[in-house]
């Protein structure tokens, strides 16, 4: 049993609101009481337009009875508890430092690691100027917990805390970062690691690889700048198409520092435009190429590789210089085997790869997909010279394996069943005039597409936009096809259909987005609601 806490007084006001209670209220008065992180901060995003909110009726609550009794079947076990500070810092890159916003002073945050079965506890506190939350990417969680301000929880104010309490289900690699504006193209973002009590992989070291684009506090810049920046759509570029980024004077709407708007970016593996931010930097665990992480190992040593893709706006094309990756896991979920030189990782993907140590110096390289910049860390195991900054190994250009190309492991696969719902989620907009969106609807925090509980639900995003964009689905893991990887976030090429299968057995009210942070906030959200 819970004690009263802040949050749970706030949680019946949101429970009063999931069901309707407050739904005949005047759009606004029915959000009353809650601080909405995303909604108060700029006129530009799309959750910042003021439109009135009116809560529909008929769906879960995240405070509802019926999240309540889905964490009970997880049988919550003992507690780990971990404290959290959201706090404005400054960064060493290594030789160059940033103001910015981070977990603690550390760059990506703390890695939280606790045991499949655990509670973990986190109390997270706010010493940011604006409010936030903790949104725990990839975990099947209890709804109330996911952190989405607005949805699923009032956001935590600046100054305030919060605490997370929520049982861990599925063993693997996640992450966390705030679901609130472009906070997350801060450094707000760390590793989750839920270890596997029965693990069945056998290794000796284990790395923990966070990639990420990095524009705060360079030349002024910050995410929010970049956010209002291409909010106001192209009419900031000439109209050649030329990528003006960097251009002293150009108009930036007002914002700090250059334009950061990238355009003509190209890969053929995302199918045509790459991005649309030009980052000046890009990170291996916070670290700039010039200064890179080393990892120490022995030849013959084999090595856990978790690879996190924590960025904003841009996939990595990852390969480790005279290694061969043997993939294991994406999105924390076992796959048969499958070895590959290089893997593409969008936006809140993650790959597990064990590799056996060679001996020497060995870059592991992060290729910015169409971006032409790259990030780096270093496996040493012997002696010689470290690779240099720039380093391209020739194996970022040889065998790539995609997520479509991976089989689920047996012990994960959803069982063969016909979708008894299809959700038609169309990607609509583009990066001309900002208006990114499902459907051609732009993020509402009051739009519910409904599912039930027990159904097996297949989301079909068709991509009619010129642009890849990585999807994410929120509180399940679903299915890449019959017996398809199980994953959280999946790229859909412009141009293509994915169809991904869950099965629909975590009520609440749970978010799909694309995960470049941009997107979403220009309006490339919408949440599903379990009907209650
Ligand atoms: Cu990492 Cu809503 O996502
Ligand atoms: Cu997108």
């Amino acid at each position: 049993m819970r004690t009263p806490t802040r949050r749970t007084v706030l949680g019946a006001a949101l429970a009063a609101a999931g069901t309707g209670l407050l739904a005949a209220c005047s759009g606004s008065d029915s959000m009353k009481g809650m601080d909405h992180g995303s909604m108060n901060h700029g006129p530009t995003n799309a959750s910042g337009t003021g439109a009135p909110t009116t809560v529909p009726a008929g769906f879960v609550s995240p405070t509802g009875p019926e999240v309540a009794a889905a964490e009970a079947r997880r049988n919550p076990g003992p507690e780990r508890k971990v404290a959290l500070t959201a706090t404005e810092t400054t960064l060493d890159l290594g030789g160059r430092t940033v103001r910015s916003w981070a977990y603690g002073d550390r760059l990506p945050g703390q890695e939280v690691r606790a045991t499949l079965g655990d509670t973990l506890a986190v109390t997270l506190a706010n010493h940011l100027p604006q409010p936030t939350s903790l949104h725990w990417h990839g975990l099947a969680l209890r709804n109330d917990m996911d952190g989405v301000p607005g949805v699923t929880q009032a956001a935590v104010k600046a100054g305030a805390s919060f605490d997370y309490r929520f049982a861990l289900s599925h063993p693997g690699t996640y992450w966390f970062h705030p679901h609130s504006g472009a906070q997350q193209d801060r450094g707000l973002y760390a590793p989750l690691i839920v270890e596997d009590p029965k693990e069945p992989l056998s290794y000796d070291k284990e790395w923990v690889v966070v990639l990420d684009d990095w524009v705060d506090g360079v030349d002024g810049s910050t995410p929010d700048a970049v956010l209002a920046e291409l909010a106001k759509g192209m009419g900031g570029m000439d109209h050649s198409g030329h990528d003006m980024s960097g251009m002293p004077g150009m108009d930036t709407g007002g914002a700090a520092g250059p334009s950061r708007m990238l355009m003509g970016a190209q890969s053929p593996l995302l199918g045509g435009d790459a991005g649309d931010v030009a980052y000046p930097f890009h990170l291996v665990n916070g670290r700039l190429p010039a200064a890179p992480e080393t990892f120490a190992a022995k030849p013959g040593d084999r090595i856990r590789i978790r690879l996190i893709n924590a960025g904003g706006d841009t996939a990595y094309r990852v390969a480790l210089g005279g290694h061969e990756l043997t993939v294991t896991h994406t999105d924390g979920f076992p796959v048969e085997r499958a070895t590959t030189q290089a893997l593409l990782l969008g936006m809140g993907e993650r790959y597990d790869v064990l590799v056996t140590a060679k001996d020497g110096a060995f870059p592991l390289t992060a290729l910015a997909e169409g971006k032409n910049a790259t990030a780096l860390a270093v496996l040493r195991t012997g002696g010689g010279a470290a690779p240099d900054a720039s380093v391209r190994p020739a194996e970022l250009d040889g065998r790539l394996l995609t997520a479509a190309q991976l089989k689920a492991d047996a012990s994960v696969r959803l069982p063969a069943r016909a979708p008894d719902r299809t959700v038609a989620l169309e990607l609509t907009g583009g990066m001309a005039k900002a208006d990114w969106a499902f459907n051609g609807r732009r993020y509402d925090p009051a739009q519910r597409y409904p599912v039930a509980a027990g159904e097996r639900v297949r989301l079909e995003f068709r991509n009619s936009t010129s642009m890849w964009h990585p999807v994410h689905l929120h509180g399940h893991s679903f299915a890449l096809g019959g017996d398809g990887p199980r994953k959280d976030t999946a790229i859909v090429l412009p141009g293509a259909t994915l169809a991904v299968d869950f099965d629909a057995d975590n009520p609440g009210l749970w978010m799909v987005h694309c995960h470049n942070v941009y997107h979403a906030e220009n309006g490339m959200m919408t949440v599903l609601g379990y009907r209650a």
